[in-house]
């Protein structure tokens, strides 16, 4: 149902992480062949559409820096208003929460939640699939987040399958105080780090089945780890940090550098967040998303 345009909308952008993330190969066109488990978290930013005179589109942020022609925000509202023929004005109000250039997502999550929210909104009409295409024209990470929840993620991003929810997880996500570019982290993998898909088929099938793998063993993995644990010694020392203080597993997400450790039990969770909150680290708390929130 198209929302009133006169009223502005608010709307969430949620954060992901990488349950798996299977590297398959290096394609020709140098972007990477992917397998993935992506899960949406409850760790958000939040957006405010507001109507504009037709033909203005801008956008506001808390932090000045990211209020520029290069946000995802942005750029998908004048994508969607190209692709449909529409003059329709809007002014954007982007809150960030989320960690910028950390794996989690977050300046693609706000690029997807503006195209949904405004062929709603204007009432364009498009397709999830139609969606998907303008996404995947922003970025590798953008379609997965029209569809939210659990998902597979194959090519380079752009194909993604929804899964039915996961029993609902507890997670610790923990940010080093490094950035690291994206580009940078797959051009150090080597074919030894490849790998055939199978830990992201495993824990398909273990989501199909309603379970979960043992959140101990190496069923949670991500291709890229190993490079960026060689490159940037910060992120394995917080990874050390996390483990000595009783985490079980802790992970990368994405290309990193945040780290996640997932618990089924809240109290062990807050045991972790605090001891890792009390010796500085950057750190929240926050569940898995089920695809309906
Ligand atoms: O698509 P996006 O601009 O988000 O990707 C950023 C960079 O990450 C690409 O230029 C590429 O170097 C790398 N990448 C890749 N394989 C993918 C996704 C991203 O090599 N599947």
């Amino acid at each position: 149902m198209a929302h009133d345009p006169a009223r502005p909308q608010v709307v969430r952008a949620h954060a992901k992480i990488n349950l798996t993330l299977d590297v398959l190969v290096r394609r020709a066109d140098g972007y990477h062949e992917l397998a993935s488990v992506m899960q949406t978290i409850g760790l958000h930013d939040t957006l405010v559409l507001h109507p504009a005179p037709e033909g203005e589109v801008a956008l506001a942020c808390d932090l000045p820096e990211l209020a520029n022609d290069a946000n995802l925000a942005l750029r998908a509202a004048h994508l969607i208003r190209q692709m449909a023929g529409c003059m329709r004005g809007v002014r954007i109000d982007l809150l960030k929460a989320i960690p910028m250039q950390g794996g989690l997502g977050g300046g693609s999550s706000d690029g997807a939640a503006v195209l949904v929210a405004l062929n709603q909104w204007w009432d364009l009409g498009l397709g999830q699939d139609a969606l998907i295409d303008l996404a995947a024209q922003l970025g590798s990470d953008v379609p997965f987040f029209i569809v939210g929840g659990a998902a597979r993620i194959g090519g380079r991003g752009e194909v993604v399958a929804p899964l039915v929810d996961l029993p609902p997880l507890w997670l610790v996500v923990a940010k080093p105080p490094i950035s690291i570019p994206t580009p940078a982290v797959f051009r150090a993998l080597t074919p030894a780090d490849y790998s055939d898909g199978s830990a992201t088929d495993a824990l398909i099938a273990h989501i199909q089945a309603g379970t979960l793998p043992s959140l101990t063993d190496a069923a949670l993995l991500n291709a890229l780890e190993p490079g960026v644990w060689r490159d940037y010694p910060a992120v394995a020392a917080a990874r050390d940090q996390l483990l000595a203080v009783g985490a079980s597993c802790v992970r990368m997400s994405g290309s990193g550098p945040t780290l996640y450790a997932p618990f089924t039990d809240l109290a062990a969770a807050a045991t972790v967040y605090h001891a890792a909150k009390d010796m500085g680290m950057q750190v929240w708390l926050t569940p898995t998303m089920p695809r309906d929130v």
